[in-house]
């Protein structure tokens, strides 16, 4: 696929059909996800692929299984209609959408500085790095003619996750991808997209 044709592709996916992902595809995707720019060089993040149904209950133990339509229109912070929407949507599938997919993917970065408490910018690097690297793993997917969604982890999920899987506490989670094939009639909500001649400036803002 075009490579723009792939960024216009991507999207979240929350609603998926029964396929399984084959071991090498997945292995191409994580792969690509190693080739994101990394601040110290290391890219010594770590990828857990979750795809055992039993296993996955209890990495997502954690996940709230009841959110509801309203729990999204109590979210206070949401202003536009398109917005609201999207959040309705997909707030009630945070569970099932990860719980469905072929594969839950979770990425591990490794804690080297308190970046919920960052002294400065520069101690967000790690964070950021690991980011670049999920965007990655999207677009391969996304090529691969699978789907993806994301959920960050709130509360004791992380906790919960560490326990099922047994990785370290030096390592942290970024956050749970849900990976495998669109449903025919998967909803993609519509998004809200900027008129970008309203906030590209050139030379000056
Ligand atoms: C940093 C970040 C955090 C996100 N957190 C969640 C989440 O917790 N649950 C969820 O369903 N989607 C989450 N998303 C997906 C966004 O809702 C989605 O990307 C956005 O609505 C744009 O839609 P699109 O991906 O279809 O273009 C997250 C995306 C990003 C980049």
């Amino acid at each position: 696929m075009d490579f723009y044709d792939v960024i216009k592709q991507r999207s979240s996916v929350r609603e998926f059909t029964d396929e399984p992902i084959p071991e090498e595809t997945l292995r191409r995707i994580i792969g690509a996800a190693y080739q994101a720019p990394a601040n110290d060089h290391f890219r010594d993040w770590h990828f857990i692929v979750v795809t055992d149904k039993a296993m996955k209950r209890a990495v997502l133990e954690g996940v709230p299984k009841n959110l509801t339509e309203r729990d999204a229109d109590n979210m206070t912070f949401l202003s536009d209609p398109v917005q609201k929407e999207s959040f309705r949507f997909a707030v009630p599938k945070q569970y099932s959408m990860l719980m469905n997919a072929a594969a839950v993917i979770i990425p591990l970065m490794k804690k080297k500085v308190d970046v919920l408490h960052p002294a400065d910018l520069s101690h967000l690097n790690c964070f950021a790095s690991v980011w670049c690297s999920i965007e990655n793993l999207w677009l391969a997917a996304t090529a691969e003619g699978y789907g993806c969604n994301l959920r960050i982890p709130r509360g004791n999920e992380e906790e919960t996750a560490r326990q099922a899987t047994g990785f370290p506490g030096e390592y942290m989670i970024p956050c749970f991808i849900g990976i495998g094939r669109p449903a025919p009639d998967a909803v993609r909500t519509k998004q809200l997209l900027p008129d970008m001649e309203q906030q590209l400036h050139w030379q000056k803002f």
